[in-house]
């Protein structure tokens, strides 16, 4: 069985210096050897904090006390300028309106319909990417295109070829951007000091609200609306019966962009790098892939492609793109027999939780089989987190999977992939990507 690249962790905690450093760099490298193995594990670095990897903490955070552990300060120190306020990061009643709102627009029911869209668009992909003949890239810039336009296409359907793809430069600008978390986060500094770091990001930002608006202003202004995200943002009322403000309209808009496209293509980059690595999983989705899809229309391939399925699971079990869930304790608490102050952060290392020695057998080997049904019949729900849980789950969980199922199955359809070097090496800072891309060999078919 295959052992693809993973972090080594430190066998004690770090310093508090080492891990301000270290954590700019990989937060997977400050997590130590001791939270794989326990249910919490506490210490002191600036604030106290606590890392909790266990079923047992991630349920009792999540959801019996969800209310009790709002999103961390550090996450809205990083985000709040442009996503303050939207479902991503709102807390108490300003959050559950919000999310009430929204959630018709992400049921499977509803997702199904853009089935044929993301078919299309990963056969428009591999036809460009045929156009290179064969040879190796880097397939990460290319999955985010595709998980762009479709992100973009199913929140406000249809936009010009062109301004969608002079959104994605200034989102991909974003993202980069965001990535240079400054130590100055870590601290209760006032605004105007901890983010001067973010100058660099600022026009970008002020460039895409504009886009924002102008896509409001179309839809508002009459043009051909439809069942996207954006109209139930349009149809949205708070509990005194008014509709949804411009700012935070134009701040769930830019969450959901966000959210959704990133995390989506790592899934898949990393699920394809996992099929390049394992021949014999590569072979049984391209077989799979290929009955699926001659037998099936496309609005009902989400409900094929079982195996499929598996390997996405597996690679966000070994690569979660949310690597990390920051929480901040609201009242004393107790979690797995330890005393949390009000105050104190709470740190849920997903990444930690998908290779913890108590939950997994071999957690660092890649098995898709491990997501077939006998064997997660008995499973417990909260030693697979890639979506979080509880209230707060994400909200396009049912859409990522979808999209992640039928691009990767078009893909090894039509294309062969092998690894090249250099090797992927996991690097959690906002989100788990792998350092220096992930390069294939890519033949066509
Ligand atoms: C593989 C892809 C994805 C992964 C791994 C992922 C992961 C997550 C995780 C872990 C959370 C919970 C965060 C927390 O509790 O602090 C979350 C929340 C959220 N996600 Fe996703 N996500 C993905 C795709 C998407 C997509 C496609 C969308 C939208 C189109 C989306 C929209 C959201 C939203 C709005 C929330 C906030 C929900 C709330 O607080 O009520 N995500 N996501």
């Amino acid at each position: 069985m295959i052992t693809p690249p993973h972090v080594v962790p430190p066998k004690r905690p770090l310093s508090m210096l080492a891990a301000l450093r270290t954590g700019r760099r990989n937060i997977l490298e400050t997590i130590p050897a001791a939270v794989y193995e326990n249910p919490i594990v506490s210490g002191r670095t600036v604030w106290r904090w606590h890392s909790a990897a266990s079923p047992a903490a991630m349920r009792h955070v999540l959801r019996d006390r969800v209310s009790d552990y709002p999103k961390s300060r550090i996450m809205r120190r990083i985000l709040d300028p442009v996503i303050e306020k939207s479902v991503f990061v709102a807390e108490g009643e300003q959050w559950a309106w919000q999310r009430k709102a929204f959630a018709g627009a992400f049921q499977p029911r509803a997702l199904s319909a853009f089935a044929p869209l993301i078919l299309d668009e990963t056969r428009r992909a591999i036809e460009r990417l045929g156009e290179q003949g064969p040879g190796r890239t880097d397939i990460c810039p290319l999955i985010t295109g595709i998980a762009f336009k479709i992100i973009s296409r199913t929140i406000v359907s249809a936009a010009e070829e062109t301004e969608e793809l002079a959104f994605q430069r200034l989102f991909t600008a974003y993202l980069d951007g965001l990535a240079r978390i400054s130590v100055l986060d870590f601290f209760n500094l006032p605004v105007g000091i901890r983010r001067v770091v973010d100058f660099s990001n600022r026009p970008t930002i002020r460039a895409i609200k504009r886009h924002m608006d102008r896509i409001i202003d179309q839809r508002r202004g009459g043009r051909e609306g439809s069942d996207d995200f954006l109209q139930s943002l349009l149809d949205a009322r708070d509990p005194d019966g008014r509709p949804m403000g411009r700012t935070l309209m134009r701040s769930n808009l830019f969450a959901f962009f966000f959210a959704g496209h990133e995390t989506t293509a790592l899934a898949l980059s990393w699920a394809l790098y996992l099929c390049a690595l394992d021949r014999t999983v590569q072979d049984r989705v391209r077989q799979e892939a290929k009955s699926v899809l001659a037998a099936s229309s496309a609005d009902t391939l989400n409900d094929g492609l079982a195996y499929t399925q598996q390997v996405v699971e597996e690679a966000l079990r070994l690569y979660p793109p949310a690597g990390m869930i920051v929480r901040n304790a609201a009242r004393d608490d107790e979690v797995c027999g330890r005393r949390i102050r009000r105050g104190d952060y709470v740190f849920l290392p997903i990444y930690a939780l998908h290779r913890h020695h108590d939950c997994w057998e071999r957690p660092d080997t890649f098995d898709p089989d491990r997501f077939s049904a006998s064997r997660t019949a008995d499973r417990d729900r909260f030693q697979f987190l890639p979506f979080g849980a509880g209230p707060r789950i994400c909200l396009g969980a049912s859409l990522a999977i979808m999209q992640a199922k039928i691009i990767l199955a078009t893909v090894l359809s039509r294309l062969s992939v092998t690894p090249a070097s250099p090797q992927p090496q996991p690097q959690l800072i906002v989100t788990l990507r792998p350092k220096d891309g992930i390069h294939l060999e890519v033949k066509p078919l």
